[in-house]
Order: structure tokens, then C-alpha cells, then sequence
């Protein structure tokens, strides 16, 4: 696959997301190019001997100053005191307004990274260089930002649009079978919520996704990149609605994170289980036929991904649904839920009873 551009159009802060094999080297020259003399590196100490060293090499190619952050790999790092430990290593590093953040790594730490450089300093341009599926096709896109307080994952943050993106998708192919398969939950997602073509796309190419076919890997990134793409630039602080239903499946699939705990559940598999409750729950109240439930739950089950909980000690119904209750997305203690109308078509839904939600969670038990 030859590289490729997408853009994000929000007037000012418009930006490209560029996709390719290959494209860790070329970050020095992008950088340079954006008038940065200096990158803090902020990476997961997954990948600080390879895709972060890489980077590097290419920014110090490139004639800039750099300086490397490592960050524990998981979702206890995006905390105050992870947050507090970089500013403090920026600040004893003398960072000024002509150093670029880079983040590089999965949606941990490119939610930090992006919480860091917005707040120091009043703000530093931020790179988002995504080395995972999952923030490859999201979570490196549109600027959302932040960390967990204890009463809540991202209660804190802010939304602050990256210089630009770099997805490499050579890094895909070596990420670990039950991360890259977790990742493929938000593609389906895509697919779902969005575009008929791309689900069909999962649908008849499954083996060859799984086995990271270099030309199905550039075109699932592409294509998810100009889903969120066009979809922040129309909605980028989630005022309309429109941006809300990039949360297809997650209501749902938080709960399920939150019941279980963070790791013990990838947040890729949580969102397919939520996926599929969502479907289940959409028949119910009858805005879609069985069929189409069934149809997603055989795309998620051909990629690998869970559509009920594993075996073993599960939560309960009731409190999964207090969860739901607490969840930024619903609205007055109602419970709300973006559920599809078709193939490729979703809206948001309020006021559902939660004795329905309850009955669509009691069929797995
Ligand atoms: N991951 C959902 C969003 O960026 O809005």
C-alpha cells in the first residue's frame, strides 16, 4: 500500500492524519517542517525500544533536540500523578513553546500525552503517533484528551487536536493476536454505525484482516481514519450528537469495564459485547430486525471478537445498569443508547426503560 493522507477540516486546526508502511521515519521531516526544534517523546515502554527509537532516530535525522519520556504501559498511567511526573520531567527540562509533544503508542498513552501538552505551558502543539489498531482508526483522531480520577475513567481532560497523525501500519503487524483483534471492534463499529460498504468489506474479507494482509490493514485504517475524520470536523466537541454515535456499543461496553475491570476485558472486546447488547436492544424496542442483529453478531464472532461476557463470575444486570445510569452519557438519570435504525445507520436514543435494558442483559445469565 503506497502512503496516504487523510484530512481533518476544522478551519485553523486542520490537520492530516498520514497512513502508510514505513511512516515512523518520516516523522522528523513532518515535524521539522511544522517548525518544531524539539520533541518530548512520551511513549509506551512497550514499544520504547522499537517504534519509539525509531522516531527518534528520525527526528534527531532531522536535526531536532529530543528528549524521552517512557510511561508504563496500561490504563492506571493516565492519572494525576502520571500527568504531574511529565510536567514536572518538562518543566526540569526547560520545554518552551518550541518543543512538539509526541505521543507514541496505543490510546493510553496518546490520551495522556495529549492531556500533557495540553495543559503545559498553557498548551504545546501535540503528534499523535498511534502504534495500535484501536488508536490507529480512533482514538488518535479528534482531539479528546484526558485521565481517570477514582470516581471515573477521562474525567478529566480536554479536547486538544493533534498538529497531526502519524499511523504506521507496519505496527500492526506485530502488536499482540488479542490486541489487534480488539481493535477490529471500532472498524466494525464504523461499519455499523456509518458504512454499509466497509461492513460488507469485514464481512467477505475476515480471513485476510486476521491475517494482516498489508493491503486490508491500509484500507481498514483509511477508511475508519475518514469516518472519524469527517465526523469530528461536522461535530468536533460532541455539541450535535453526531459525534455521539462514534459511542455505538459503548454504553454498554463501560459498564462491562468498569463490572469486570479495566484489563481484565480489552476495551475492543467490551465495546463488541456492547455491540451486540446494543443490537439485541434495538430488536426489542423494535427499530430493527432480528436479522441484522444476527448478521453483526456473525461479523464479530468471524473476527474473533466476544459477543457475551466470558465465562466465569459475571456482574449483575442491576448493577451494570446503575453503571449505565452514571455513564457522562446519559441524561437526567434516563438512560440513553445509540442504537441502529439499519446497516450503516444509527441515532441516539433516550428515555429507554431500563427494565428492557435489564431484560436484554438477563438473557446471557
Ligand atoms: N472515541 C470517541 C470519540 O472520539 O468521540
Amino acid at each position: 500500500m503506497a502512503a496516504c493522507i487523510v484530512r481533518v477540516e476544522l478551519a485553523d486546526r486542520s490537520y492530516e492524519i498520514a497512513i502508510g508502511p514505513g511512516m515512523l521515519a518520516s516523522a522528523g521531516h513532518a515535524l521539522r517542517e511544522a517548525g518544531c526544534r524539539r520533541g518530548v517523546i512520551i511513549a509506551d515502554t512497550g514499544v520504547l525500544a522499537t517504534h519509539a527509537a525509531t522516531v527518534e532516530g528520525s527526528l534527531r535525522h532531522a536535526g531536532l533536540e529530543t528528549l524521552m519520556l517512557p510511561v508504563h504501559r496500561g490504563e492506571a498511567s493516565k492519572s494525576v500523578s502520571e500527568a504531574e511526573r511529565l510536567w514536572e520531567a518538562m518543566a526540569e527540562a526547560a520545554v518552551d513553546r518550541g518543543t512538539h509533544v509526541i505521543a507514541v503508542g496505543g490510546g493510553v498513552v496518546g490520551d495522556l500525552a495529549g492531556f500533557v501538552a495540553a495543559t503545559f505551558a498553557r498548551g504545546l502543539p501535540v503528534w499523535q503517533v498511534p502504534t495500535t489498531l484501536v488508536a490507529q482508526v480512533d482514538s488518535a483522531i479528534g482531539g479528546k484528551t484526558g485521565i481517570n480520577l477514582r470516581a471515573g475513567k477521562n474525567l478529566v481532560g480536554a479536547f486538544w487536536q493533534p498538529r497531526g497523525v502519524i499511523a504506521d501500519i507496519d505496527t500492526l503487524r506485530t502488536l499482540p493476536e488479542r490486541e489487534y483483534v480488539s481493535g477490529m471492534a471500532e472498524v466494525a463499529k464504523y461499519g455499523m454505525i456509518l458504512d454499509e460498504l466497509l461492513f460488507e468489506r469485514l464481512e467477505s474479507r475476515a480471513g485476510a484482516i486476521l491475517a494482516r494482509d498489508p493491503v486490508e490493514l491500509g484500507a481498514i485504517v483509511r477508511r475508519s481514519a475518514e469516518l472519524k475524520a469527517s465526523v469530528v470536523s461536522r461535530d468536533e466537541h460532541e455539541r450535535t450528537g453526531l459525534r455521539a454515535i462514534l459511542n455505538y456499543g459503548h454504553t454498554f461496553g463501560h459498564a462491562y469495564e468498569n463490572a469486570v475491570g479495566y484489563g481484565t476485558l480489552l476495551h475492543g472486546e467490551a465495546v463488541a459485547i456492547g455491540m451486540a447488547d446494543a443490537a439485541e436492544l434495538a430488536v426489542r424496542i423494535g427499530r430493527i430486525p432480528a436479522d441484522l442483529a444476527l448478521r453483526q453478531d456473525a461479523l464479530l464472532t468471524a473476527l474473533h471478537l466476544p459477543t457475551r461476557l466470558p465465562p466465569g463470575p459475571k456482574p449483575s444486570p442491576e448493577d451494570l445498569v446503575a453503571l449505565m445510569a452514571r455513564d457522562k452519557k446519559t441524561l437526567h438519570g434516563r438512560l440513553r443508547f445509540i442504537l441502529p435504525t439499519r446497516l450503516g445507520e444509527v441515532e441516539l436514543v433516550d428515555g429507554i426503560d431500563s427494565s428492557v435494558v435489564l431484560d436484554v442483559l438477563n438473557r446471557l445469565s
